[in-house]
């Protein structure tokens, strides 16, 4: 097993003569170990970790300078919108959001300014499914960055560098880490010139992940291929059971033949996985509060990922930084519900929806 090399700093040879590590923000030999398997995952050609997801999305951004334009999803984690609108844009930065599920209509608002295009595809918290090439080809040959915020498909169900972007971004946090007891986030990429950049802003900002979490992940990464395809079971049979129940209006899940995103889905994704977001028939707040007050195996909890089942209502929990109204825009309303299915027996699973969605 990697060794967790805990420590601050490294012994050197003589001044200007180290034996290849100097200090630990710069580098760490469990945190290299790390970095290497996650761009083997996405099949890249370096990674980079950062003390949380919103730590590498920040590295991110700051490739940018003012005057610069983002297009984002309008879809996305709520986190992901304030850091954009509360943090980024007093230091000039632009952000538009937009849907992003037609290529053309992004196309159309691409301006000389732009420069990111970020995308999160099964979108945080409605599932919706964006065309990754597509969406690349656009920006290619324009100074444009694409980048996929590919935490809800983990590597095993989406490899975006293959799909032409150039950035990938993971919240460890979740599928990577998978046990709900680290808090970290990673960077993939292939072009050592932007390698090169995310490193020095790495270094330089210091949002860096200790040694004992990387050694988890590292331990957490050994099953991700039987976690997801369990996530990935129990989710279909989730979506369906809920598809075909008689109190629920809407199901949200990529892998339903009716979600408009499913042929997208099914050609850029190898699973479709646990996340399912839904909606009670007649859209009540009240109704919705009282499944979420209900069931048992899938504890209410912010966070998805994990192997133990959490139940998360986006309005009040993840999605509250977003505006009311632009929430609403979006699709998401107050009456949603966001399933993250995790391993268990199913039967178990889907008793305790039985029993919660009871009126
Ligand atoms: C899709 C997505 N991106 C980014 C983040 C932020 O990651 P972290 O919580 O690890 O900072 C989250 C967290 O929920 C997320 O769901």
């Amino acid at each position: 097993m990697t060794p967790i090399f805990q420590t601050s700093t490294y012994v050197q040879n003589a001044p200007g003569d180290h034996k290849g590590f100097e200090y630990a923000r710069t580098q760490n030999p469990t945190r290299n170990q790390l970095q290497d398997a996650l761009a083997a995952l996405e099949n890249g050609k370096y990674g980079l970790c950062f003390a949380s997801g919103m730590a590498a999305i920040d590295a991110i951004v700051k490739l940018l300078k003012p005057g610069d334009e983002v297009l984002a999803t309008d879809d996305l984690y709520g986190g992901t919108y304030r850091i954009f609108t509360k943090i980024f844009q007093n230091y000039g930065i632009k952000f538009r959001f937009m849907p992003m599920h037609d290529p053309t209509k992004v196309a159309e608002a691409i301006t000389p300014e732009t420069r990111l295009i970020w995308i999160e595809t099964p979108t945080n918290p409605l599932l919706k499914i964006i065309d990754i090439s597509a969406i690349s080809n656009l920006a290619k040959g324009k100074q444009i960055l694409t980048v996929v915020d590919n935490t809800f498909a983990s590597p095993y169900l989406q490899n975006p560098l293959d799909l032409g972007a150039d950035l990938v971004m993971h919240s460890i946090t979740k599928y990577l880490g998978g046990h709900s007891d680290v808090v970290m986030g990673g960077i993939v990429g292939r072009d050592p010139e932007l390698k090169e950049k995310l490193s020095f802003i790495q270094n330089s900002c210091g949002a860096v992940p200790g040694p004992q979490d990387c050694f988890l992940v590292l331990r957490g990464l050994k099953t991700l291929h039987l976690r997801m395809q369990r996530h990935c079971e129990n989710g279909e049979k989730i979506a369906q059971f809920l598809s075909e129940h008689p109190r629920i209006d809407k199901v949200f899940y990529p892998g339903l033949k009716q979600h408009p995103g499913h042929e997208v889905a099914a050609a850029q994704m190898r699973g479709f996985g646990g996340m399912v977001s839904f909606v009670l028939k007649g859209e009540d707040l009240k109704d919705a509060l009282q499944v979420l007050r209900r069931t048992q195996l899938f504890s209410l909890a912010e966070s998805l990922g994990g192997v133990e089942s959490l139940i998360g209502h986006p309005a009040t929990m993840t999605h509250a930084s977003i505006p009311k109204e632009e929430r609403i825009k979006a699709g998401l309303s107050d009456a949603l519900i966001r399933l993250s299915v995790g391993v268990e027996d199913i039967e178990d699973l889907i008793e305790d929806l039985d029993q919660a969605l009871i009126k």
